[in-house]
């Protein structure tokens, strides 16, 4: 993929955070979520390559936007497979509450785990822990291993992981051996990429989120150096039959960074909705409205942060009713 590509993806994103972040703490997840799905669709058919969605908002009876095996761009050369995710953390805009995202991750045919929409089991570190992780490993020794990469202290790191009741017990073997503990109540995407990003706080990303934010987080951990460690986590018959029905032979395989997102091919951006560790969100500010991305592409392993300015006046359909003069 052409390196000018990475802008075009972001202005997807900011087209998706900005819609969204209209609605942010109305408390409709479901009116934020389905702003960002009309505004990245319809932004990404502005650009040129041919893509298919092979990670999206679900499949063609349930989504009407961006389902799997949706055509998106337009239809030009190069041929990509898309993984979104307009609004990742809708409770988050809902409830006007840090980190919510819009992301997508692009990249060559074929390169992208086609995940189902279930859980994944996963473990999480930026590039100077790269390979001292093993997800079947006990979270002491994963923990000990990751504070010898960073030459620290066990009870200097901090795990980052979902609150949840299913993580009691990581939550708990995390306290035992010393460590720091943050709890969010949505968004691994973003807790995961934090592990790879200097400064926000957090060192490693523990438990079971959802399996397409599993496939976002490796896109850009790809792209950041990091790693990611991960487990398909079906928890009935009917999540067996999606994993079947998207032709993964083996559902309990260690799934490796390079199985997620197997080729250095890839670009991933994002874009904050709500204020996050890492990004900013959308400040509406009368006749312009301002938004923080982060693009990076996997060949050059270069990340850039783009502050922009959108002119609300040329971007009608960002406006609400009310007079902004
Ligand atoms: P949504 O954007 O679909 O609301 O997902 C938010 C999220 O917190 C993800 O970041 C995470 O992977 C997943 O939900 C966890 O699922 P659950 O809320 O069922 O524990």
């Amino acid at each position: 993929m052409e390196r000018e590509l990475a802008l075009e993806f972001v202005r997807v994103t900011e087209a998706a955070a900005l819609a969204s972040a209209r609605l942010m703490g109305r408390g409709d997840k479901i009116a934020a979520d389905q702003a960002a799905v009309d505004a990245m669709r319809r932004t990404f058919d502005t650009v040129f390559v041919d893509g298919t969605v092979v990670i999206g908002e679900g499949e063609m009876d349930e989504a009407p936007m961006l389902y799997t095996g949706e055509k998106v761009g337009t239809g030009d050369e190069p041929q990509v497979d898309v993984a979104v995710d307009p609004l990742e953390g809708t409770n988050l805009v809902a409830k006007g509450l840090p980190n919510s995202l819009s992301v997508l991750a692009v990249s060559g045919r074929g390169c992208l785990l086609h995940a189902p929409d279930i859980y994944m089991d996963k473990i999480a570190v930026g590039p100077k822990a790269a390979g001292s992780i093993h997800l079947d490993a006990p979270v002491k020794d994963n923990l000990k291993a990751v504070a010898k990469a960073l030459h620290r202290n066990v009870e200097d790191l901090v795990a980052i992981i979902l609150d949840r009741p299913r993580h009691q017990r990581i939550i708990q073997e995390v306290r035992e051996a010393g460590a720091r503990v943050k709890l969010i109540t949505d968004g691994d995407v973003s807790a995961a990429i934090a592990t790879a990003v200097e400064d926000t706080g957090v060192d490693i990303l523990f438990g079971i989120g959802g399996a397409p934010e599993g496939v976002l987080a490796a896109a850009a951990l790809k792209c950041l150096g990091g790693e990611i460690q991960a487990r398909l986590y079906p928890e009935d018959h009917e999540d067996k039959e999606k994993i079947i029905n998207m032709g993964i032979a083996d559902m309990n395989k260690l799934l490796l960074l390079d199985d997620l997102v197997k080729d250095d091919d890839v670009i991933f951006a994002a874009t904050g909705i709500t204020d996050g560790d890492m990004l900013k969100g959308v400040r509406f500010l009368g006749k312009t409205a301002s938004t923080h991305s982060l693009v990076m592409r996997g060949k050059t392993g270069t990340i850039r942060f783009v502050e922009a300015v959108h002119r609300l006046d040329k971007k009608p359909q960002f406006v609400v009713s009310r007079d902004c003069s």
